[in-house]
């Protein structure tokens, strides 16, 4: 079985973007592959923030993965910095990473415009995530094309330390697995979800709560009037169809949108019941883990322990190699 990896931002809850976008596609990928799912701690540290924000943004992101359906049964999961390896393989990477592609990466230079005092944190971002796929020696890395770049990086660090410790194919070259699902807008249709935005649904959000950010979500901006026939390919409610309905109700929705046969509140109504079939057992797990906070710590222990144990044999090798005590 192959290995994966990847890793996910302590973002705090996770929204129905998050979800379509990645931890959906990483339930199916547990049951096909070795997989390693990281809440990546030390990557969210980058720019000032408040400790016991943080230290709830984890447990928050790890309930909302453990209730979208990871299993520490047949992954491992975990929470980054309880593996001190990542950090420790990550400073020999930046020994061999030029400074140069660090500059060129377009998330940097992003985040970095943004900031008036730019960290070194964030510059080396994308070698701590080498190290994070690397330390696994994992073949593959489910990732969304906002990563791809970084990948690209982690692959150019393999090469570059087997070729200098004569070492052939002791790391592999990590290639990504992309998502399926395309790029989930937020409720205001004009960006990609996201938590700063505002426009998110949350993944355990009440039901009733979830309708109230429904009703005024954009549609197709030219049908103005209830008897104006829309066009579902340019409305965000018809992709969240796509998302979360079955293919006959997405054909019908199409059906009526085109023929002005629904309006939309009616189309919405129904998207509501088909997030609401698959959005109720993952609340109903997520009460059930909320319930038993010592066996979710317990759970998180077990997945930095086992992955602790393949971390620390990857540096003892990796140390033998370069010279190191
Ligand atoms: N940079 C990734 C993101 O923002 C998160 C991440 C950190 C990651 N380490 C990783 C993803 C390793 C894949 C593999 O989404």
């Amino acid at each position: 079985m192959s290995r994966i990896f990847s890793g996910i931002q302590p973002s705090g809850s996770l929204h129905i973007g998050n979800y379509l976008g990645a931890v959906k596609n990483w339930v199916e990928l547990q049951h096909k592959y070795e997989s390693f799912f990281c809440i990546v701690d030390y990557h969210a540290i980058t720019l000032p923030y408040k400790p016991d924000d943080l230290r709830a943004r984890v447990a928050d992101m790890a309930l909302g993965l453990l209730a979208a359906g990871l299993d520490p049964a047949k992954c491992t999961i975990f929470v980054q910095s309880m593996v001190p390896e990542h950090t420790e393989l990550a400073w020999i990477f930046n020994t061999l990473t030029p400074l140069g592609e660090l500059e060129r990466q377009t998330q940097f230079k992003e985040k970095a415009s943004r900031e008036e005092s730019v960290p070194a944190g964030i510059l080396n971002y994308p070698v701590l995530q080498a190290a994070d796929i690397l330390l696994y020696r994992a073949e593959l890395v489910p990732v969304g094309e906002d990563q791809l770049q970084h990948l690209e990086l982690s692959r150019e660090i393999a090469r570059k330390w087997n070729a200098r410790f004569g070492a052939s194919g002791f790391f592999p070259e990590p290639k990504g697995l992309l998502t399926p699902a395309r790029r989930i807008m937020g409720l205001d249709g004009q960006a990609k979800m996201s938590k700063s935005l505002g426009n998110t649904v949350d993944l355990l959000e009440d039901p009733k709560s979830v309708w109230e950010k429904l009703k005024p979500a954009v549609t197709d901006p030219k049908r103005v009037r209830r008897t104006d026939p829309g066009t579902p390919e340019v409305c965000n409610i018809y992709h969240l169809h796509k998302a979360f309905s079955p293919a006959a109700t997405v054909e019908h929705v199409a059906v009526q949108c085109r023929s002005a046969g629904w309006g939309c509140l009616d189309c919405k109504k129904v998207l509501h019941e088909s997030m609401e079939k698959e959005l109720v057992p993952i609340r109903a797990r997520a009460k059930e883990i909320a319930a038993h906070p010592a066996k979710m710590k317990k759970d998180l222990a077990a997945g930095a322990e086992h992955a602790g144990s393949i971390a620390s044999g990857t540096m003892t090798e990796v140390k033998k190699k370069m010279g190191l005590t």
